[in-house]
């Protein structure tokens, strides 16, 4: 680690370090629950517009920066926007979520852009990164992500979310030849887009495969495991030294084994499993980062930084950064979010 780095705790955490104070950041931290997100995001016009306009993309990466003092930063972007490179028609339907146009035939497959045709649509989000790495106070840390394959790829099938991702499912025992080429053509697209981010300037990528709950046995390891191997271990090829963090969300006894069996420097744990258990089975093995329930964001009081101290406490004998189990929600107070973090720094 260089001299210039030792200001950054989440690398210091990445790098395996235990720390007094557990460094700390959110996810979905630029979003909703703060004014100045929406009226950043009601001058781009619209979600996707504020995605691909790297001033304002940049502007609302910082505003929770600069409200809280979060350790990390995360690019402002989405997971869907790589498909969308690829090819497909992606859209956002107010108050429901994303749409896009579904790729379930051999022929929708074959049809999509080669991989290299990824960054004629993605280099607005590269320019984000470089504008962070210029206006980022020193000590933040700046994460890139991308959305694990199968993530992605259940919302390609579907053209839409889903509770169970069924579509997804449905094609993989259907046609398991065609869903295992969009497994790979994500997993090989997926390698140059976060490539992309760090030779931007991205100090730290994020791996988000927040359906991976939904693969269970053989399927866990084929398409969670799997690929997650693949993408961390030609991206440390590329980049020695980079961190780089999984998600496997819902992955319960999954976690188990994870950082090792995908080389991952940090797994992500959701707060569907104790922090006690995954302390004992998944820190084990190295950094781990999480899992503060995101309703607490909501309801805040003593429940919140008995909630907090929790967590810390359970993960304090081995190297952690504070985060949410998910994404923080719209309709949380942001008056809370800085009451986690005084209870974090001061105890
Ligand atoms: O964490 C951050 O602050 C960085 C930015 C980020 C966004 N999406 C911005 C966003 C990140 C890392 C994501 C990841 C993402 N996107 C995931 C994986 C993580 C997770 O939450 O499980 C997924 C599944 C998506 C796909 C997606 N994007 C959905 C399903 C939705 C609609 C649901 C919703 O919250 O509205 C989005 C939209 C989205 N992505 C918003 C933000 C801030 C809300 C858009 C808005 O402003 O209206």
């Amino acid at each position: 680690m260089t001299e210039q780095n030792r200001d950054k705790t989440i690398l210091r955490a990445l790098a395996g370090e235990v720390l007094p104070t557990p460094p700390v950041w959110m996810m979905r931290q630029a979003g909703r629950y703060l004014p100045e997100y929406r009226a950043t995001r009601a001058q781009a016009g619209d979600f996707l517009s504020l995605c691909y306009n790297p001033e304002l993309a940049a502007e609302v990466t910082l505003q929770p920066i600069r409200r809280y003092g979060f350790d990390a930063a995360i690019l402002f972007a989405d997971i869907l926007l790589l498909p969308q490179a690829l090819g497909v028609d992606l859209w956002f339907e107010t108050g429901e979520g994303p749409r896009m146009t579904t790729v379930t035939t051999p022929a929708e497959l074959a049809a999509l852009k080669p991989r290299a045709a990824i960054h004629d649509t993605l280099n607005p989000i590269y320019e984000t990164v470089r504008i962070l790495k210029r206006e980022l106070p020193s000590e933040t840390t700046l994460i890139g992500f991308a959305g694990a394959p199968w993530t992605v790829a259940t919302y390609m099938i579907a053209g839409r979310g889903t509770k169970d991702q069924g579509p997804a499912h449905a094609l993989k025992a259907a046609d398991r030849a065609t869903f295992a080429g969009l497994i790979d053509v994500l997993t090989e697209a997926t390698i140059d887009y976060l490539s992309a981010q760090v030779e931007a300037g991205a100090e730290v990528v994020k791996l988000f495969d927040s359906w991976a709950g939904s693969l269970k046995g053989a399927d866990f390891e084929d398409f969670a495991v799997a690929p997650a191997a693949r993408i961390i271990s030609e991206l440390k090829a590329r980049h020695p030294g980079l961190p780089i963090i999984a998600f496997p969300r819902e992955a319960g006894e999954g976690y188990i084994g994870f950082a090792k069996k995908t080389g991952a420097d940090c797994v992500a744990i959701d707060n569907s499993v104790s922090a006690d258990w995954a302390a004992a089975n998944v820190q084990v093995d190295g950094c781990v980062q999480g899992n503060l329930d995101p309703r607490h964001m909501v309801t805040g009081g003593e429940a919140l930084v008995q909630a907090t101290r929790e967590v810390v406490k359970a993960f304090s004998k081995g190297p952690h950064i504070f985060n949410l189990g998910h994404g923080i929600t719209p309709d949380a107070d942001p008056e809370n979010v800085a009451l986690m973090i005084e209870t974090i720094r001061k105890g």
